[in-house]
């Protein structure tokens, strides 16, 4: 099997490492990566910009009727090692991590046009394979049919730290205790929501990352493809 024909998903909870493996894969194999989490983050920062959500509360209409103006679009750079996220014309890749978008995606993700939106948006991006994608419904919903479907996890203390390290490797400044809180907060929300709960799906293989660094997990997925006859 040609490794460019192939779909990966890999779905999962919150900062578990889905994107950092995801993106070693791509890079390795040089198929293309699509972080579906940056998109739901992208039309996140685009409706706090325009005061669609004010204190929480989402004007579900005024999103609704500018879903057509939000561009979202990734730009590998391959010398970097970098896939970044641009909306409508600009890289957003460091403001879609920050903390009031990361407490405010939960909500938008749940709401079933932005869903619909998105996931056609994905389909068009994955359809000829050559791609990995991560998110919370890519091997149930987006692409049921994808080659290999990965669900990732690991204890939420491990996860938190990592979150914590990433923000601080930033310069930002957060308490410990607040990016737990996020963390569970966001499984509560992301497993529990009407629209496309995380779950995993049935012929998934399971990843527990906790113990495992960024290159065993790599070898991980390498040993999963050359059992299914992928050529690497
Ligand atoms: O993976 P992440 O933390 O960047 O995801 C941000 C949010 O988007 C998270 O709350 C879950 C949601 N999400 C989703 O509902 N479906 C996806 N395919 C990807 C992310």
């Amino acid at each position: 099997k040609d490794i460019h024909s192939l779909i990966i998903a890999i779905d999962g909870h919150s900062s578990c490492g889905k994107s950092t493996v995801a993106k070693d894969l791509a890079r390795l194999l040089k198929i293309a990566y699509i972080d579906t989490g940056a998109m739901y983050r992208a039309v996140t920062l685009y409706a706090l910009r325009k005061n669609l959500i004010v204190n929480g509360k989402i004007d579900e209409d005024g999103l609704k009727s500018s879903l057509d103006d939000i561009d979202i679009r990734f730009r590998t750079n391959l010398n970097k090692g970098t896939n970044d996220t641009w909306l409508n014309g600009e890289n957003v890749e460091a403001e879609i991590r920050n903390l009031e978008v990361s407490n405010n995606v939960s909500p938008i993700s749940a709401l079933g046009f932005v869903r619909k939106r998105l996931v056609e948006l994905q389909q068009l991006m994955g359809e000829k394979g050559g791609v990995v994608l991560d998110g919370r419904d890519i091997g149930t919903v987006v692409f049921p049919n994808a080659d290999l479907k990965i669900f990732m996890t690991a204890a939420p203390e491990i996860r938190a730290q990592r979150r914590f390290d990433e923000m601080k490797a930033k310069g930002q400044n957060p308490s410990f205790e607040e990016v737990l809180k996020n963390v569970e907060e966001r499984d509560l929300m992301d497993s529990t929501r009407k629209e496309s709960p995380l779950r995993q799906a049935e012929d998934a293989v399971v990843l527990d990352n906790s113990q495992l660094s960024p290159q065993e997990q790599l070898d991980w997925i390498l040993d999963q493809l050359t059992e299914m006859g992928v050529d690497i």
